[in-house]
């Protein structure tokens, strides 16, 4: 080897041994929150880091003494459709609890919504979490209508799987959903969560016009995939009786406790006109 190629090589394995060396200490000094020597935004969908609002919520329900309703093997069903699902889903809750703070962080970096019924509840949810994603809804709807209302939405074309889309302004259907926020609109829903609003006593709104939208929403999902709806307290007969009108026998995957489990296939590339829900 002459001598200018040995200085060249000389060189080249300096140069090697420089980028080595660099990689090195990088590889050392760089954590998964310290990016400042690289663009990554570690903050992405398959971070595992836990989130602001899961560590909230270790905090509260070890420091609880309150729990939310449901028991542990209906919560499993909802959170085993979350997991399975491997990515941050919509997930659309109807009612404010115990369990709101436990729903969100179960959906981490993905969209957890709720609706609730009772303006001072909300508040006080609300002002403990703030950081929950929530409105108010206002019902049409009490449970003493119930029975006229499963008899008589036949009549108005509004009600019916087709007519009742759009559900964005469909005042004439009582049992639809027509005033909620557009972002409830504008979303396609994952997951369902029919938990609220009350009906336990004759004039509360009863869950009529909750599980009505819930059908139509599943009906009309253009993405991929089935909607998940979850249903409490089907030891109810207005809860059972109007989940076997809209969301079909046929649809109920699960059922443990007092949670049932639908998965509403989309009916939008149907052939067939539909004039029945199940
Ligand atoms: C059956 S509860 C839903 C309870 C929820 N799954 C939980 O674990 O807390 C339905 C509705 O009852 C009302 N509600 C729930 N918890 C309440 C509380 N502790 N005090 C007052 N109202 C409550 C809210 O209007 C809520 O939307």
């Amino acid at each position: 080897m002459q001598v200018s190629e040995k200085r060249w090589f000389v060189s080249l394995l300096a140069i090697v041994g420089i980028i080595g060396a660099s990689l090195f200490i990088v590889s050392l000094i760089q954590t998964p929150n310290n990016s400042f020597l690289c663009s990554v935004n570690y903050s992405n969908k398959n971070d595992n880091t836990p989130t602001s609002l899961q560590l909230k919520a270790i905090l509260h329900y070890a420091t609880s003494s309150t729990t939310p309703q449901q028991s542990f093997s209906e919560i499993t069903i909802t959170l085993d459709v979350l997991k399975s699902l491997k990515r941050p889903c919509n997930f659309l809750v109807f009612g404010l609890g115990l369990d709101s703070l436990m729903w969100a962080s179960l959906n981490p970096r993905g969209r957890t919504l709720f609706l609730e019924e009772d303006a001072s509840w909300f508040q006080k949810v609300v002002k403990d979490a703030p950081e929950l994603n929530a409105h108010t809804v206002k019902y049409r709807t009490h449970l003493r209508e119930a029975d006229a209302l499963l008899s008589s939405y036949r009549n108005e074309p509004s009600c019916s799987p087709v007519g009742a889309m759009p559900l964005r302004g469909n005042e004439r259907c009582k049992l639809a959903l027509h005033n909620l926020p557009d972002e409830v609109y504008d979303t396609e829903w994952d997951l369902i969560m029919v938990d609220a609003p009350k009906g336990y006593f004759a004039e509360a709104p009863g869950r009529m016009a909750a599980i009505f939208t819930a059908a139509v929403m599943g009906r009309n999902r253009k993405g991929s995939g089935v909607t998940h709806v979850f249903l409490h307290d089907v030891d109810r007969k207005v809860e059972k009786v109007y989940a076997e009108e809209f969301l079909c026998r046929k649809n109920l995957v699960k059922g443990v406790g007092r949670l049932w489990h639908f998965e509403i296939p989309s009916k939008v590339n149907s052939t067939i006109y539909d004039t029945v829900f199940c």
